[in-house]
């Protein structure tokens, strides 16, 4: 089948349901004038080290209004991403519905703000990593009812939770990261496999494994 994506019903979907599993980014804010959002963004990805970087694009408005997130990051330059992982994937979707601003999305949650040491936003003491960040810029994507914008950000401090982290190797058995596919399906990264990646080698014209 052969798909042209502005001429495709539907796309949305055929999209996240190609592009899989994603991360989720449980975004973490702060208003202007103080009030603490959250809410999860599966547009996510870390894209550099140095300086280390990543980005999550949010659709400008859902439907009335218009997205918490991306307007708070716009005001406040700040935010943390706290990693979402299966404890707290139910969690995480209670907050996805479309709160009224003034809403506190950790209570409808029922999960603990954790003071941040460079930003004011809060994180999400229940997620193992938390990354304060600040903002580089917001690309904009698109315009009208389908206008997303592209946060980049650069992670100040990065917490990771002393189980999780031995020197700098990760225990993905102790993350338990949660994955999104399309729609409301998600899956767990407890099934793994490993693949060593080849070396080029100039001199035999051939790569090898090291
Ligand atoms: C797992 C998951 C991933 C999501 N990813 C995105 C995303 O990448 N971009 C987006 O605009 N909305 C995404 N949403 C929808 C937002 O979370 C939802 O619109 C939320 O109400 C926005 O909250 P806010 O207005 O407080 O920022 C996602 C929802 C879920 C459940």
């Amino acid at each position: 089948m052969r798909i042209d994506p502005l001429n495709f019903e539907g796309f949305n979907r055929v999209l996240t349901g190609v592009v899989v599993p994603r991360p989720i980014a449980f975004v973490s804010t702060v208003s202007a004038s103080g009030v603490v959002n959250l809410a999860p963004y599966s547009f996510f990805n870390a894209v550099a080290y140095d300086p280390p970087t990543i980005v999550f694009s949010s659709s400008r408005s859902a439907g009335y209004k218009s997205k918490d997130t991306l307007r708070n990051i716009e005001e406040t330059g700040q935010f943390v991403v706290n990693i979402v992982v299966d404890p707290i994937a139910e969690a995480m979707n209670k907050t996805s519905a479309e709160f009224p601003e003034d809403v506190d999305e950790f209570e409808i949650a029922g999960l603990t703000q954790a003071p941040s040491e460079m930003v004011k936003a809060p994180r999400v003491a229940e997620s193992p990593v938390n990354m304060e960040c600040k903002l580089e810029q917001v690309v904009p994507i698109g315009s009208g009812e389908h206008a997303h914008g592209l946060v980049i950000g650069t992670i100040l401090l990065m917490h990771v939770r002393d189980d999780v982290i031995d020197g700098h190797r990760i225990n993905q058995e102790k993350l338990m990261a949660t994955g999104r596919m399309a729609g409301n399906m998600y899956c767990h990264t407890s099934d793994r496999f490993e693949m060593v990646r080849p070396v080029y080698d100039p001199e035999k014209s051939l790569s090898t494994y090291r």
